[in-house]
């Protein structure tokens, strides 16, 4: 099997200014140091990319965007291209997020074409999928993954495993302190696997990373990493402090 490189990517949605965000980026790039045992990426707001991409020049932390538009440029006020991000000096795309479902009405198709969008522009999309509270009560867990999964991957380009990364994140996990425990999360990263694997093929699935999201902390990262279909973490609120997301990044340590 192909090895999965870790990618351990931090969320930081509507937090933190620019110069909030430049000094935690260098407080995190200073502990991090060189190391390059797993992937890092931080995704601050739009306003902060210019800042926290200069923070970051010495270091091996990515900058990630956490949305995009799919067209190249034009009149669509408020919106950012993904041109205009690689530009920025952004590596990865988060897209799809639940709170852009959630509150934005993003749906599959739209998730599917700015995934697309990222990959002809040479960015990494995270593509964000996950059941809420209900559908798992309901148990359409499985269902609505395999449907977020099928439209959100469909018809994509020719692209490698590493340009594309899928994240689990139920939804009733973001936030809330309640962590999916790790057989559940590795039931559904299985799962999420076997379509992959429909929608884009063995080889793709085989060594695509699926990260697990909603509530990771350093106290239990490590067991979520053990399982063998979670190659990574995307986190939101311990990723807003240094010292907590270096300890999650060092989760092996
Ligand atoms: P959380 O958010 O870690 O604060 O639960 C995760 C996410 O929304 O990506």
């Amino acid at each position: 099997m192909v090895p999965r490189k870790p990618l351990i990517a931090g969320n930081w949605k509507m937090f933190k200014t620019g110069p909030e965000a430049e000094a935690t980026a260098r407080g995190l790039a200073d502990l991090v140091g060189q190391n390059t045992s797993v992937d890092i990426m931080i995704a601050p707001p739009f306003t902060a990319l210019s800042q926290v991409a200069s923070a970051l020049e010495a270091s091996p932390i990515s900058l990630g965007a956490q949305n995009l538009y799919w067209e190249t440029e034009g009149a669509y006020t408020g919106e950012i291209s993904p041109g205009m991000l690689k530009a920025a000096g952004c590596t990865y795309a988060i897209i799809g997020h639940s709170e852009r479902r959630q509150y934005f009405g993003e749906s599959d198709e739209g998730v599917n074409r700015k995934t697309k969008a990222a990959l002809q522009m040479g960015l990494k999309p995270v593509v964000c999928i996950g059941e809420t509270e209900s559908e798992r009560e309901a148990d359409k867990t499985f269902s609505v993954l395999d449907k977020q999964v099928r439209l959100g991957l469909e018809g994509l380009p020719l692209c490698a495993p590493e340009d594309i990364v899928v994240a689990y994140e139920p939804v009733w996990a973001i936030g809330t302190g309640k962590t999916a425990s790790k057989d559940q999360a590795q039931e559904a990263h299985a799962f999420i696997r076997e379509q992959v694997e429909k929608a884009l093929g063995t080889e793709l699935a085989a060594g695509i990373r699926i990260l697990y999201g909603g509530s990771v902390k350093p106290d239990n990262v490590s067991e979520l990493m053990a399982m063998p279909d979670i190659d990574g973490a995307l986190v939101g609120g311990a990723s807003l402090k240094p010292e907590i997301f270096a300890e999650i990044i060092n989760f092996g340590a």
